[in-house]
């Protein structure tokens, strides 16, 4: 059995008290990784930004905002995990300045300046030890499985799983899990139980072979 840390749902940048930056994840792609992983008898521990749905009974649930929050956890709880699945879509950008009143609306464009926000999975690729694992998702619309590939390397996953737009708020999905090197593994088209399922079975025969190996510390 292994302990798996996954990250699930948009995050929020907020602009000012009552705006954000978002995304459209609805969680469904984490909440089904999280349901095939307890199936299969590993600990699961998700991390989640704001959604809609309730995750299952059975996983640890920790509820965060922004991207900074969810990296912060997330540097807590991976030490004691096993691997890492990167389902989230984290914003990408956070205002450089959070105003701290709505900005009021002046008939004028309004010109907001935007940082990246860090990489939850990358961050957590450089930190992996040994017997650790992380897999990623990259959602693309051009260059899918190039730009994939080049995920994998830059964020130093064991796995990525390439999706396209479709997937975003979508029960179904359709997937190629990718292999460092760029051999394409699996290609699935499902629901995203099923999707989850081939998931977390690849993981199984190439990640955890003895279901759990990365001593805690
Ligand atoms: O946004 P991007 O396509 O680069 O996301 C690919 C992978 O990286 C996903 O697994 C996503 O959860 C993760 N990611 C992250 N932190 C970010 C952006 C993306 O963990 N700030």
């Amino acid at each position: 059995m292994a302990r798996i840390l996954i990250t699930s749902g948009p995050t929020r940048q907020y602009i000012d008290p009552v705006r954000y930056l978002s995304n459209a994840s609805s969680g469904q792609m984490g909440y089904s990784l999280a349901a095939a992983a307890l199936e299969r008898g590993h600990e699961v521990v998700v991390v989640s930004g704001p959604v809609q749905l309730t995750y299952p009974e059975k996983c640890q649930v920790i509820n965060v905002i922004s991207t900074e929050d969810l990296l912060r956890v997330c540097r807590e709880v991976f030490p004691d995990c096993d691997g890492l699945i990167g389902a989230a879509a984290p914003c990408d950008y956070q205002p450089v300045e959070v105003a701290d009143h709505k900005i009021p609306k002046t008939g004028d464009s309004l010109v907001i300046k935007l940082i990246e926000t860090p990489d939850v999975v990358a961050t957590l690729g450089n930190e992996k030890k040994p017997g650790q694992w992380t897999v990623g998702f990259a959602l693309e619309t051009d260059d899918a499985r190039f730009r994939a590939i080049t995920k994998l390397e830059r964020k130093s996953c064991d796995l990525v799983v390439l999706n396209g737009v479709a997937a975003i708020d979508s029960p179904d999905n359709q997937v190629e899990i990718i292999a460092p090197g760029g051999q394409v593994l699996q290609a699935v088209q499902g629901n995203k139980q099923q999707v989850a399922g081939s998931i977390l079975d690849l993981i199984d025969q190439r990640l955890n072979p003895e279901h759990g190996k990365h001593e805690r510390s």
